[in-house]
């Protein structure tokens, strides 16, 4: 079992590489077979058949280097349709391969096979793949490592070795069913039963103490981790027990080094961290708890791993636990630490912020509620919980946006996303029910080949102010700045960073505050932006942004390929 690296091709040269040899910096193509299937898991002392890629949970690990490119083939054994995504690939000119259901793509029907071709450019560090149906994600994920191409190496001195750590949610019952009923009257989905860390809860969760997973170390080298957040709706702090990380990437493009005890990751995030085995040898705990500010139901529960020194040693009975871990609803923690990402704009990895502005976007982000006809109402006063971008609750087309944009088809989606909510109100003041009933449809965004596009979000009080962790896909793009209350159009901006912004793939909003993105539209295609916590996605926090073709064919969508699932 397992993936099958079959083939490495030397697509230009036309001789023979062997994979880790460094013959060559050419770029090269690698052939990974995921086979999806029902597979049995027992966890929390109870079994359950859930849907995997290999029959792993984690899922297979992609191993690439830097403008390399995957065919991943992907064959549905399991018992609904499914699609696949490239978290923070930017796939140039390629949305066919990105995979959002019935956003660019419909989903690859039981029986049936896709083949993706995920195209890397300037992506290095750790990105993640995953399932983009319904809540799959929660099973369906796995890391994507992107190594520096060869002749070339990291801007930090080499770790010893490097290690994937993926914080995950684990649900007791099917996740399909569990989320089948929540979008069915509008409540609040079920909260997970525990998290994972590399598949396991670990201490201390019921019948995981000994499955806890291990991290062998020597000690006095450094290791570089890669730590994914394949989570579904809470951001989590991340510490090891007296020992000190520094981060040196997110979202698969380098920082200026952080030194710090712990971090703070939201679903969709990565980030690469060295550590030092620099103690007496020993076990430590490696722990991971939610950060939650918010009246929203959520799992309060803590996952455990073992930084387990090599050697022979009389560990104490009990390994230390990280006392540096924040509290779940430490504001200042998170602040503290995710202001000081600054991008490493050096010489070999320099950066390019846009220093003007063609396209300017201002939206809110909003928990709503839609009036309710069902007998069971899952929202407050007979309502349905919803989510919504400048007031529209997205739904779902049943043929995907960008077939229909492709092949000119009418009445899938309309082109009027706008640019604003449809008037100003004090978004993070006490009442603002003027808007806590959206309206419903499917928009998108059309942006013209090359703009300079700038998008501030602005979360809301409505409802239940929350932090929103937004994801755009086909783009990395810089985070100028972040603030509380409402974005001023004249005092904000002047607190952006223009000269080192971290380029990320996706970013938290704070609760009742903003932040501002800018990035270049230089890829034509359909990208879906959404909230990545699971739960706000499923109740519409989700829009998309279609760039148009520039005027050349270098500057265009590529055709699609032959074998697109269709739709129905
Ligand atoms: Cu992690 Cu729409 O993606
Ligand atoms: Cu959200």
């Amino acid at each position: 079992m397992g993936v099958k690296k079959v083939i490495l091709i030397l697509a230009f040269l036309g001789f023979l590489y062997l994979d880790g040899l460094p013959l060559c910096t050419a770029s090269v193509v690698h052939n990974y077979t995921y086979i999806l299937k029902e597979t049995k898991f027992t966890r929390l002392c109870s079994t359950k058949s859930m849907l995997t890629v290999n029959g792993q949970f984690p899922g297979p690990v992609l191993r690439v280097q830097n403008g390399d490119t995957v065919i991943v083939t992907v064959q549905n054994n399991g018992k609904y349709g499914v699609t696949i995504h490239w978290h923070g690939v930017k796939q140039p000119r390629n949305p066919w391969s990105d995979g959002p259901e019935n956003i660019t793509q419909c989903p690859i029907k039981p029986g049936k096979k896709f083949t993706y071709e995920v195209v890397f450019s300037d992506e290095e560090g750790t990105l993640w793949w995953h399932a983009h149906s319904d809540w799959s994600r929660a099973t369906v994920h796995g890391a994507i490592v992107i190594s520096p191409k060869n002749g070339t190496s990291y801007p930090f001195p080499k770790p010893y070795a490097e290690e994937v750590i993926v914080l995950a949610e684990w649900f007791k019952g099917d996740v399909k069913e569990l989320i089948d009923v929540a979008t069915a009257n509008g409540s609040d989905p079920q909260i997970s039963d525990a998290y994972t860390l590399n598949g396991q809860p670990g201490y201390p969760n019921n019948c995981s103490t000994t499955t806890t997973y291990r991290l062998p170390v020597v000690q006095g080298k450094t290791y570089l981790l890669r730590l994914i957040h394949a989570g579904m709706n809470e951001e989590m702090f991340f510490a090891i027990a007296h020992h000190k990380l520094t981060v040196v990437a997110r979202d698969a493009s380098y920082l200026k080094p952080i030194n710090t005890s712990y971090v703070l990751i939201t679903p969709g995030q990565t980030m690469d961290i060295l550590v030092t085995a620099n103690q007496s040898p020993s076990h430590y705990y490696i722990a991971a708890r939610p950060f939650f500010d918010s009246n929203a139901p959520y799992d309060n529960s803590t996952t455990t791993a073992v930084l387990q020194y090599v050697g022979h040693y009389t560990p104490p009975s009990s390994p230390s636990f990280p006392t540096q871990l924040p509290n779940i609803t430490d504001v200042s923690a998170v602040d503290n630490f995710t202001t000081r990402l600054r991008a490493l704009a050096s010489k070999d990895h320099p950066i390019s912020v846009p220093t003007g502005v063609d396209e300017r976007m201002f939206i809110t982000v909003s928990v709503n509620q839609l009036p309710c006809d069902k007998t069971v109402c899952g929202g407050p006063n007979n309502t349905m919980l919803a989510a919504s971008l400048n007031n529209i609750s997205f739904l779902t087309p049943k043929i995907d946006i960008l077939q229909a944009y492709y092949r000119n088809l009418s009445n899938v989606y309309e082109s009027n996303f706008p640019n604003r909510p449809p008037s100003p109100f004090n978004f993070t003041g006490d009442s603002n029910d003027v808007f806590l009933l959206p309206s419903t449809g499917t928009k998108a965004k059309i942006i013209e080949y090359g703009k300079r596009v700038e998008i501030v979000f602005q979360g809301t009080s409505i409802e239940n102010p929350e932090n929103h962790p937004m994801h755009l896909h086909g783009f990395s793009f810089y985070l100028l700045g972040t603030g509380y209350g409402n974005f001023n159009t004249t005092t904000s901006p002047k607190t952006y960073n223009l000269i080192d912004p971290p380029e990320v793939n996706t970013f938290g909003v704070p609760k009742s505050g903003w932040a501002t993105i800018r990035f270049v539209a230089n890829n034509p295609g359909v990208w879906f932006m959404h909230c990545h916590l699971e739960r706000h996605a499923s109740w519409g926090m989700n829009t998309v942004i279609i760039v148009k073709n520039g005027t050349t064919s270098a500057t265009s969508i590529r055709p699609p390929p032959a074998n697109l699932p269709t739709c129905s």
